[in-house]
């Protein structure tokens, strides 16, 4: 990829949304100048239409991959407890429903990590497996004798979801509710999923709290009749550290639909925009797939840095970079910055599916909150691309992508794909 340095340090405002609005090489270019004149920029916060919160003070920017690892390595300064998915200050009960321990720090955030690890231990990974293997091959039948589909919607989005899904216990027939309430959480500051006349905070909390009365359901169904599934594991109180309330419960699941959904789909839809665009990576792939595929998947998740931030906040005076900063003063690690710092990958924008060492940060920086579901995530990939190269080889990207225009996400909404049709496999 080439980048363009089309705006000078002073030029770029992250805080506005016009700044995501411009091309991809653009925004690239004006991260390498910030990494390299300014790496570490306050910018003032802008009013969110549609968001009844005050702006708040402003933000520091962490964009060179060492400092978003000294942060994310000292929670202990750099708290996640005021907000870690939001740059504007959130009510706290706001971001506990939404976030759960996201937005904690330890104690708390320990005692429910340890909880819901229950459900990411390799044996509960293992017995997923076939789920993952063949809920991937039935997105495949679904769209092969086509010849042409949404490559989001019809291949990339159903896997996380349903795999979610399917680790919860959430009968079928609920995916789809889930789907789209999901939408609405992520989609904020995209018109398209926010409906009309509704403002943005209303039509988050709404699709909060269906996701809540799902899951309240659940928990009643499940302490009647336990069955095999990570909802009767989090909710079995003979375990060490206890169970989740169902407080605790709802917000686990609304932190693991938000944030184990889009983030894999995002994946895979830059995956596949990224084979496409570099078709020498796609056939060295195709030669050797089990071979290549652990550097190809980390490869695709730097690449695609699906998350583009996660937020801090001092908890005392510190320095970073020999940059001040205050206890109160927020700041921001960005993660798509780091992925393409020059002092920490050779040749940053290529796509290298055989990268060694690919230290990226696609999952969080070392530390108590890095990706609970990254080898979930991993697997999801794995599976849905072999899929890919096995029955659609020829499958290409024909049309431009529609991207999210987000500071959060690094979305795609739409992008048009075609292949030669072929039997389903059922
Ligand atoms: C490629 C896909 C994924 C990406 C890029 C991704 C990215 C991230 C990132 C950057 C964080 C760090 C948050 C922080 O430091 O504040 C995170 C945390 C988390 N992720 Fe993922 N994620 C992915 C897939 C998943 C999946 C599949 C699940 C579960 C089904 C999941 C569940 C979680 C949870 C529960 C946390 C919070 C961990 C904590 O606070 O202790 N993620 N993820």
């Amino acid at each position: 990829m080439n980048i363009r340095k089309s705006l000078t340090p002073d030029q770029i405002d992250l805080d506005d949304l016009l700044f995501w609005a411009m091309p991809l090489e653009d925004r690239e270019g004006a991260f390498a100048t910030l990494r390299e004149e300014r790496p570490i920029p306050f910018f003032r916060e802008h009013e969110i239409p549609g968001f009844p919160i005050d702006p708040g003070p402003g933000f520091w920017c962490l964009t060179r991959h060492e400092h978003v690892l000294l942060a994310s390595r000292t929670p202990e300064i750099f708290s996640s407890a005021r907000g870690a998915t939001s740059i504007p200050d959130l009510p706290s009960d706001f971001n506990e429903f939404f976030g759960g321990m996201i937005n904690m720090d330890d104690p708390r955030h320990a005692r429910q990590r340890r909880i819901v690890s229950r459900g990411f231990t390799p044996r509960a990974l293992a017995k997923l497996e076939a789920s993952v293997q063949s809920r991937a091959a039935a997105v495949i039948d679904r769209v092969i004798e086509k010849g042409e589909c949404d490559f989001v919607s019809d291949i990339a989005a159903p896997l996380p979801l349903e795999v979610i899904c399917d680790l919860m216990g959430i009968p079928a027939h609920l995916s789809a509710m889930v789907f789209e309430q999901t939408n609405i959480i992520l989609g904020i500051g995209d018109p398209e999923f926010t409906s009309s006349g509704e403002d943005a905070q209303m039509a988050i909390m709404g699709a909060g709290a269906a996701l809540a009365a799902l899951m309240r359901d659940m928990a009643e169904e499940h302490r009647r009749n336990p069955k095999d599934d990570l909802t009767s594991a989090l909710l079995d109180a003979s375990q060490a550290d206890g169970a989740l309330t169902d407080e605790e419960l709802c917000s686990f699941f609304i932190l693991l639909v938000v944030a184990g959904n889009e983030t894999t789909r995002n994946s895979i839809s830059h995956g596949m925009k990224a084979l496409c665009d570099y078709p020498e990576q796609r056939a060295r792939w195709a030669a050797d797939f089990d071979g290549m595929a652990k550097s190809a998947v980390e490869e695709i998740v730097r690449w695609a840095s699906p998350v583009i931030h996660m937020r801090r906040t001092c908890t005392q005076d510190t320095v970073v970079g020999g940059q001040k900063m205050m206890a109160g003063d927020k700041v921001v690690l960005w993660y798509n910055s780091a992925n393409r710092d020059e002092a920490a990958f050779v040749d940053p924008y290529r796509f290298d599916i055989g990268r060694t060492p690919n230290e990226h940060v696609g999952f969080g920086g070392p530390g108590p909150h890095f990706c609970l579901g990254a080898n979930l995530a991993r697997r999801e990939i794995t599976v849905m691309f072999r899929e890919i190269f096995q029955r659609l080889p020829d499958l290409r990207i024909t049309g431009e992508p529609d991207r999210l225009v987000s500071y959060f996400i690094n979305g795609i909404k739409r992008m048009p794909c075609s292949f030669t049709p072929a039997r389903a496999a059922a």
